[in-house]
């Protein structure tokens, strides 16, 4: 690969951010660029170098796949905005659903989630727009994942051989492409990003789907987004890396008021980690994983199982899929 990684060690915020805002400005010349936020830290840090480089001419949207989180749409927009960055919030959930239909391998959804987001919706932003660019917040790790052939990171496309103008009629600027996450962090920083957005744990492009094992439908996402709100509830506070909660796609056998119920597992997992390129699972206290099982059983439908993974990264990878 022949980026270079800028180490954390190395790193040089503010020379960093006077560089690439230039660069930015540079390459869009007085032309538009579109921005793609999803509320992590890299889109995030992207958008306001965006924005520090082309004011106004950097149209930023906020794509609501129907995979987010609970009230995150509305939440990043209202940060946004009080950064003095307008966002557009784009209602594309059955664009995503029709193509994640009846997948369930891997692979297969993550570049079904790329199309949909590449191709059918920032193919018609970008054109609409009057744009020629296209601006996100891909990190080192996304790259170095994906040339290695574990997973394909839904942001990752030159680096494949695809050439993004043919395919989809614009040109992608990555100015955190030499980052990791906490050289990102500390970008981010030196932006006067708020500290509730840069450092909040990572959360992947393909959202909830990267955490339903199987078919990715409204109903399962429903399932994984209520239990994902009572783990970073529960976990917030531990300090740890990154959170999660997975949908199992095997049922098992349940007993509930002395009936048998046949219902969903969730598995939660819970991450020490630098840079997400190895990990390994916090130490939780038992009551915390007690307090998780009880009130992901009562409060998520259908779920009579609840388990914590105590892998490793590697072999296990962060998300599920
Ligand atoms: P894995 O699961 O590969 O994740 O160990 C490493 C880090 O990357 C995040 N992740 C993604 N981020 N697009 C992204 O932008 C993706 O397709 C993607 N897949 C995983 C994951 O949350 C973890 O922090």
């Amino acid at each position: 690969m022949e980026i270079k990684e800028i180490a954390l060690e190395e790193l040089d915020a503010e020379k960093f951010i006077a560089e690439k805002t230039e660069e930015i400005s540079l390459i869009v010349g007085d032309g538009l660029a579109v921005s793609a936020l999803s509320g992590g830290v890299d889109s995030a840090a992207a958008t306001i170098l965006g924005h520090k480089a082309l004011g106004d001419r950097l149209k930023t949207y906020f794509i609501d796949n129907g995979l987010m989180r609970e009230g995150e749409p509305e939440n990043i927009v209202s940060v946004f905005k009080d950064l003095g960055v307008t966002v557009e919030l784009v209602d594309a959930k059955k664009t995503f659903f029709d193509a994640l239909k009846g997948r369930a391998d891997p692979e297969d959804k993550r570049e079904a989630i790329t199309r949909a987001f590449y191709r059918d919706v920032f193919g018609a932003l970008v054109r609409e727009a009057g744009a020629r660019y296209l601006l996100q917040g891909t990190n080192y790790t996304d790259i170095e994942e994906t040339v290695a052939g574990i997973k394909r990171q839904h942001n990752i496309l030159e680096q494949l051989g695809i050439d993004t103008e043919e395919m989809y009629g614009y040109k992608i600027i990555e100015p955190l492409i030499q980052l990791r996450k906490s050289a990102i962090r500390e970008v981010s920083k030196e932006l006067w990003l708020p500290d509730k957005i840069y450092n909040r744990p990572p959360f992947p492009g393909p959202a909830l789907a990267a955490r339903v094992i199987g078919e990715v439908t409204p109903k399962r996402v429903g399932i994984v987004r209520k239990a994902t709100t009572i783990v970073e509830e529960e976990l917030s506070s531990s300090g740890a890396f990154q959170y999660l909660a997975i949908l199992h796609e095997d049922k098992v056998t349940g007993v509930r008021e002395g009936k048998r119920d046949y219902g969903l597992q969730i598995e939660v997992r819970c991450w020490e980690s630098k840079d997400a390129k190895t990990g390994s699972p916090t130490e939780l206290p038992y009551e915390v994983l007690d307090r998780l099982a009880e009130r992901i059983t009562t409060e998520v439908p259908g779920v009579v199982s609840v388990t914590y993974s105590i892998t490793k990264k590697p072999p296990s990878t962060i998300e599920a899929v």
